[in-house]
């Protein structure tokens, strides 16, 4: 029997696009590919700035690249996956492992010319999927897949994070409180800065060894290399881009790592280069992260039963609410869709 797939399209309506919802068929699997009954997705900054693309995204996309959901039925080919299993599928589809390729980007979930998950059914190739460690349930799952990929692949794949590192985190949206989370794990010592000393209160209740408000302290650097005795920071999440950029490069410490994940000022830069050179200091670019990135991802996180941080979960039917709550900047750690 065909069943009904409801989803959200991005179309184009003056200088932003709407989210419009649809009804239709749920799609068929083709030879190595699995049909999944989205049980949950969440959101991301990108999100918003998909949203607002009004020129590289296909009109009528299907936005979101984070969900987790349930085998329904697999193409003849598939060998990895049988109904009934719990899958999420990676960012990249394509990234299986190995060097980064540029042609990744193209069919990134959500964005351009890719469909995403915000939709009841989806079909993607097996090779794409990820084992939902067991401990999550699909709403905790659908948080992983970019922002808690691109937490991991900074600072274990690239970053070469030790227990004693001292990591700083910026913000406490979804990729920093996964930074905080799987640091924290590990045994480094996380400092957390915030516009809100609220949002402080609850990072140090996740495990945050020492808070700073940017608002209130906005040479942030200065604090950070007195918390450190001087010593100044192994790795920066640096997620703020311009406002943020020189006082990442000034809190480093000699032989540091920062990882360039994020754009929340937005992307016309000028770093401070030089004490980036006499420090042999290094900037990492991330972007999110492969599949078998993704799966040694869950294995940590299952190792050491870690459960995302939730700030809501909306209905389907509340999605343009959730993409104001993401705007609003007043979330701690993730949103997520109920797609069940
Ligand atoms: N390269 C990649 O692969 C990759 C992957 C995921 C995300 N990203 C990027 O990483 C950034 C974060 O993404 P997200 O989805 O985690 O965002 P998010 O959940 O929307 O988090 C946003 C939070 O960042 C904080 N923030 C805003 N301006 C800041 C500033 N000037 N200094 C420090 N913190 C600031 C705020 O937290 P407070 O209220 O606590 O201050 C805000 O709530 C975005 O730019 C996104 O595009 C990149």
């Amino acid at each position: 029997m065909t069943q009904n797939s409801r989803s959200y399209h991005l179309v184009r309506s003056g200088e932003t696009n709407k989210l419009i919802c649809s009804d239709n068929a749920a799609p068929k699997p083709d030879h190595h590919q699995v049909l999944i009954r989205m049980g949950a997705a969440s959101l991301n900054y990108r999100d918003l700035l998909t949203r607002q693309d009004i020129t590289s995204n296909r009109a009528g996309l299907i936005p979101l690249s984070d969900g987790a959901g349930t085998v329904v039925a697999v193409g003849s080919e598939v060998s990895q996956w049988k109904e009934g299993d719990r899958v999420s599928p990676n960012f990249f589809p394509n990234w299986h492992g190995g060097a980064f390729s540029l042609t990744y980007p193209a069919k990134a979930l959500g964005g351009g010319q890719t469909d995403g998950v915000l939709s009841d059914y989806i079909v993607t190739e097996e090779s794409s999927l990820v084992e939902v460690a067991s401990h999550l349930t699909l709403a905790e799952a659908a948080c992983l897949p970019c922002a808690g990929l691109t937490a991991w692949q900074a600072l274990f794949e690239r970053g070469g994070l030790k227990a004693g590192d001292t990591v700083l985190v910026q913000g406490t949206g979804g990729v920093a409180l996964f930074g905080l989370q799987l640091a924290t794990a590990y045994g480094a010592r996380v400092i957390m800065i915030s516009s809100s000393d609220a949002k402080l209160e609850r990072a140090r209740n996740f495990g945050a060894w020492q808070t700073i408000n940017y608002r209130t302290q906005p040479e942030w650097d200065k604090v950070a290399l007195d918390l450190t005795d001087g010593k100044e920071v192994d790795h920066i999440l640096e997620l703020g881009g311009p406002d943020t950029y020189n006082r990442s490069i000034a809190a480093i410490a000699a032989g540091g790592r920062i990882a360039q994940i994020g754009v929340l000022t937005g992307f016309a830069l000028q770093p401070d280069i030089l004490p980036l050179m006499f420090k042999n200091a290094s900037i990492n670019g991330i972007c999110v992260g492969s599949v078998t990135h993704f799966e040694r991802l869950n294995r940590y996180i299952s190792d050491h039963q870690i459960h995302p941080v939730i700030e809501q979960v909306f209905g389907f039917d509340d999605v343009p609410e959730a993409y104001e709550l993401l705007k609003s900047a007043s979330h701690f750690g993730k949103i997520v869709i109920d797609l069940s």
